[in-house]
Order: C-alpha cells, then structure tokens, then sequence
C-alpha cells in the first residue's frame, strides 16, 4: 500500500467513511489516484459539522430584522430620472459594464436534459440566446462590448461551452464570452455518509450560487475585468430569459450612492408570494427568506399602504469590482437542501431514488450582502425584467415564462 493510500484509509477511518474505496480495488491506477486525490481534497470537519446542521432548526429568532430603504424608480422627478440615466450611459459606454450569468445550478425542477440555458423557451430560441440578445442589444446601443462570463459547474461546462461554440456564440463574439467553473461539496445521505456517483468516485454537487466568489477569485476574473476597464458587474441567473442587464439607471444610481452592491427588487404579489425580500438583519442589508418571514411580518404595511417586506430578491444583483474584493475575505455559510440524487450503495448498486434522498450544501449570493454595509435596492417592473424558468410545469414553468416573454415583446 503507498503512503498516500495509507493515509487516505486512516483519515476515512477517522470519519467513518471507508465505503469510499468500495470500488478502489476495481480501479485502474488512474483512476485509482483521481479518487484518493478527491478524498484528499475533502474537508472532513467541514462535512461532519454540515451534517450535524441538517439536524437542526433553522434560527431565526436572535436577529433583529427590519425594512430596508429602497428607490422606487418610478416615484423619481423627471430631473432626477435623467441625471442617473445619464450617469450610467456614460460608465456603460465607457466600458465600465460586465456581466455574470450563473449558469451552474442543476435545474432538477425542470428536469431539462443538458444545462438550462440551452432549454428552447420559444420555438426557436434558448433562453442563452435570449439572455445574449438582451445583452447584444445594451453593446449595440452603448457602442461598447459589454464582457459575458458564464459561471457553469464540473457537470454542465463541457456541454455549454460545446453549445456556444456550436451556436458561434450568437454572433456575440467568442472573446467577449468567458466561461469559468463553480466549486463543488460532496453530498451526504442521511445517515451522513458520503456518497459515491455511479462509478464509485465521490458524488460532488456545485456548491451554489454563492460559490460565484469563490469561483470568481479561483480563475482570476477581476484582474480580467480590470483589464478590460470593468467596474461594475451585473450578476444574474440563466433562468431569467427577461433579465435586463445594461440598465443606465441602475448604474447611474449604483455609481451615486457609491455603494459596493446594488439589488433590483420586484414588489411581491402578495403578502404570500414565495420569495425572499431584501431587510436589514442587524442592521446590515440582508434578504429575508419566505419560510424565515412571520405571518405577522409578511403583512405589515407602511403609511402608504406598501408592505413593509415587500422588495422581492430575485437574483438581479450588481456589484462594484471593489465590492467583490471586499467580498474574498469573507467565507460566506453553507446551506443544506434535500434533494434526489443517483449514487452506488455499499453494494455496489446503483440507486435512483424517486424521493430526495441527499443532502447537498449551498451557498447564497444574498448572504454576502451583509458584509457590505449599505446596499441600493431599486425596484423595477416585474412584467418588464422577470420571466422565471424553473419547474417542469405549473408556477414559474416554461408556460408561464414563455407567455411573460411573449407580452414583453408585445408590448416593448
Ligand atoms: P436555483 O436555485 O433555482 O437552482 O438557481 P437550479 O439549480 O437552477 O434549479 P433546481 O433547484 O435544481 O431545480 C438559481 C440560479 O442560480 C444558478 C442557477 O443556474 C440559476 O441560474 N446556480 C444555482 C448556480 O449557478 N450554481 C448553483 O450551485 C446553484
């Protein structure tokens, strides 16, 4: 046995997690070295304390939550209206714009084969194509190419960057589009044993969209921003075929207020509505989840009549590149969700559950807000810049995005 097998089998000993070598002797030596590398590199403290928190209750009480403050766009003077728009222009068209999408999620929900951006929303385009053509359309306007970086995951990157070449990048332009991969954890079951994918390597899942920090220092993208003149940085989901990344306003409020980060909100439907909004939690900006929120607090309205939590967060956040520096110091915590995962048992079988069976960790963008000290939050039209994608079918489905993407463009 080598030193680094030895070593391995002491440390899993330790954990309790000797079923990771199950299928060791099995291997070739190749593959045997890329599986003792992978259990090096996993933090076993780290796994251990993930899992004792999936046995506890989420606290919520000890925080001291409150509304934040947030601009109501359209409550802005014309004067006002256009002194931001033109702020922004003038940083757009100067080059000081660029643009994240994370694309590294898994979209279980909507159970698309290949990675999410690639779902045909309309009949002939995907929602990467949508997106790209929002973003072509602010490069057009500015005369300025507004830089794209892709975050996608060990999973899904071969299959997008694939897709992209394949589609020539939209016309877009191959040096605009820069793709970089997330991190991952493992995933645990229950019993809190690690599990092992299919041909008994370490079943690993992207680690959230919080990862994006991460990830951004990992392949160096601030020294490529900096490079490029970029100052601030759009950061939205691929599931959001409406997201409106070049927003002069957003910018031009962003570069006044000199905040590090900015927030667009969209007012909730109703005091119900499944979506987190933006508060302070002890007085730092914060987003507040709908199952954190009390009934009581849901519905508390302000003297015009607006609910007190009523700016939705719906991943249409902007930060300023010294924000994202500022943000590398801080390691931000991990979140469990119980999903369904494939795995090889201690038999040697390969289990497909048809009910969540594991439990992967995630980080949230949203928890980085607070290491910020203040946040703009401006609210926007959520018939103009919100289509979400992310079931199968019923709520928030292709349907239903395909429908809010249709009377957009009707009616732009
Ligand atoms: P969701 O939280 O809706 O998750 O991601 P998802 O992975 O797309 O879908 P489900 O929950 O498995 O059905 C919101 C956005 O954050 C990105 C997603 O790609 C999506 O754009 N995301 C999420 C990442 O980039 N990485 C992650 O690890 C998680």
């Amino acid at each position: 046995m080598g030193e680094k097998e030895e070593a391995v089998r002491e440390t899993l000993k330790k954990y309790g997690q000797e079923h990771l070598l199950l299928k060791y002797n099995e291997m070739s030596a190749e593959d045997k070295e890329k599986l003792l590398e992978q259990i090096q590199e996993i933090d076993f403290e780290q796994i251990l304390n993930l899992y004792e928190n999936t046995k506890k209750e989420i606290e919520v009480g000890k925080d001291k939550i409150e509304p934040i403050e947030y601009v109501n766009q359209f409550k802005l003077s014309n004067e006002e209206r256009e002194k931001y728009i033109k702020i922004g222009e003038e940083a757009i068209r100067a080059g000081k714009l660029g643009f994240i999408t994370m694309a590294g999620g898994q979209g279980t929900r909507l159970g698309h084969k290949g990675p999410k951006g690639t779902f045909k929303l309309t009949e002939d385009k995907t929602l990467f194509q949508l997106i790209c053509e929002t973003l072509k359309e602010g490069s057009q306007k500015y005369s300025v190419i507004i830089p794209w970086y892709i975050m996608t995951s060990r999973e899904n990157n071969d299959e997008t960057v694939a897709y992209f070449e394949k589609e020539n990048y939209f016309g877009y332009g191959k040096d605009a589009i820069k793709f970089f991969k997330q991190g991952e954890l493992p995933m645990i079951g229950t019993d809190g044993k690690i599990l092992l994918d299919k041909n008994g390597f370490v079943k690993k899942a992207a680690d959230g969209h919080g990862g994006i920090f991460e990830a951004v220092f990992r392949n160096h993208l601030l020294e490529d921003m900096k490079k490029r003149g970029v100052e601030w940085i759009f950061v939205g989901g691929v599931d959001n075929c409406l997201v409106k990344m070049c927003d002069p306003i957003f910018v031009g409020l962003a570069i006044e207020k000199k905040c590090l980060v900015a927030g667009k909100s969209l007012v909730k439907t109703s005091p119900e509505e499944k979506v987190g909004v933006f508060c302070k939690r002890n007085g730092k900006p914060s987003v507040i989840e709908y199952t954190e929120i009390s009934k009581e607090m849901a519905e508390a309205r302000d003297k015009d009549g607006e609910l007190l939590y009523g700016e939705g967060h719906v991943l249409m956040n902007m930060f300023n590149i010294k924000g994202f520096e500022e943000l590398e110091k801080n390691k931000l915590p991990f979140h469990s969700a119980f999903k369904k995962a494939e795995y090889m048992n201690a038999n040697g079988e390969i289990v497909v559950p048809d009910a969540p069976n594991a439990y992967k960790f995630e980080s949230f963008i949203f928890d980085a807000f607070s290491s910020l000290d203040d946040m703009l939050i401006m609210r926007v039209k959520r018939e103009e810049e919100f289509a979400p994608v992310k079931n199968a079918e019923g709520v928030d489905s292709p349907e239903t995005a395909r429908k809010l993407y249709n009377d957009y463009i009707a009616n732009k």
